[in-house]
C-alpha cells in the first residue's frame, strides 16, 4: 500500500469528523473504539494518506477482536466441532469515509483485516473470522470476498481461518 497507512488508532488521529454513513460505525469510531484500543478490548486500525500530518484524518478503519462462537452446524466450519464455544477473531467494526467510498478502500481493509486475523489464529488457534453484516444489503459485500451466511436468515457471515489469505 503505497499511499496509504495502515495505524493503530491513536490520540493523533482525527476522529472526530469521520462520516461513514452509517451512525453506529461514526459513533464507535469518535466515543469508543480510543478507549477499546487503549484498555486491549478489541484493536482499531486506521487508514491514513501516508503523508498526513496529525490530526490525521481517517478514510477508513476497522476494528478486531477475539471471540467465543457456537459454532457447531455453521457452513464452512471443520467437522464434529464441540458444541461447547470455540475461537474466533469478530470483525467488529468496517467503514470507510463517504468522500472515499467505491474507489476500492473496503475491499483493501477487508483484506488487511484477513491477513491479522489470520496471523492471530495461526498463533492462538480459532475457526476463522466472524462478521456481522449491519444490513441485507451489506451481506452482499461480505459474500463477494467468500463469507458465508451461517443461516440463510442470520446477517451473521463466516469466513473459515483456511480461506483468509
Ligand atoms: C461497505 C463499505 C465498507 C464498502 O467500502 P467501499 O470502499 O465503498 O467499497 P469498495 O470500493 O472496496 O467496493 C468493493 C466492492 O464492493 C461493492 N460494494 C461496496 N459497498 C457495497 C454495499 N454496501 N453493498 C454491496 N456491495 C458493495 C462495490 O460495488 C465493489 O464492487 P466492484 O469491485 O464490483 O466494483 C463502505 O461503503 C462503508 O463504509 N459503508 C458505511 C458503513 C458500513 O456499512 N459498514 C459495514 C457495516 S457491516
Amino acid at each position: 500500500m503505497s499511499r496509504f497507512a495502515l495505524e493503530l488508532l491513536d490520540a493523533f488521529h482525527d476522529r472526530r469528523n469521520f462520516e461513514s454513513g452509517l451512525e453506529s460505525i461514526d459513533r464507535y469510531l469518535r466515543e469508543t473504539a480510543r478507549g477499546h484500543t487503549d484498555k486491549g478490548v478489541s484493536l482499531t486500525r486506521v487508514l491514513v494518506h501516508a503523508d498526513a500530518a496529525p490530526p490525521k484524518p481517517v478514510l477508513g478503519y476497522f476494528t478486531l477482536t477475539p471471540c467465543m462462537v457456537e459454532a457447531a452446524g455453521w457452513p464452512e466450519v471443520p467437522k464434529a466441532l464441540p458444541r461447547n464455544p470455540v475461537g474466533a477473531v469478530l470483525l467488529g467494526r468496517l467503514g470507510v469515509a463517504t468522500g472515499m467510498q467505491g474507489a476500492g478502500i473496503g475491499s483493501r481493509l477487508l483484506s488487511l483485516a484477513r491477513r491479522i486475523s489470520h496471523d492471530s489464529l495461526t498463533s492462538t488457534g480459532g475457526i476463522g473470522l466472524v462478521v456481522d453484516a449491519a444490513t441485507d444489503h451489506l451481506v452482499v459485500f461480505y459474500e463477494r470476498y467468500g463469507f458465508v451466511r451461517i443461516s440463510p436468515d442470520s446477517l451473521r457471515l463466516f469466513l473459515p481461518a483456511r480461506s483468509l489469505v
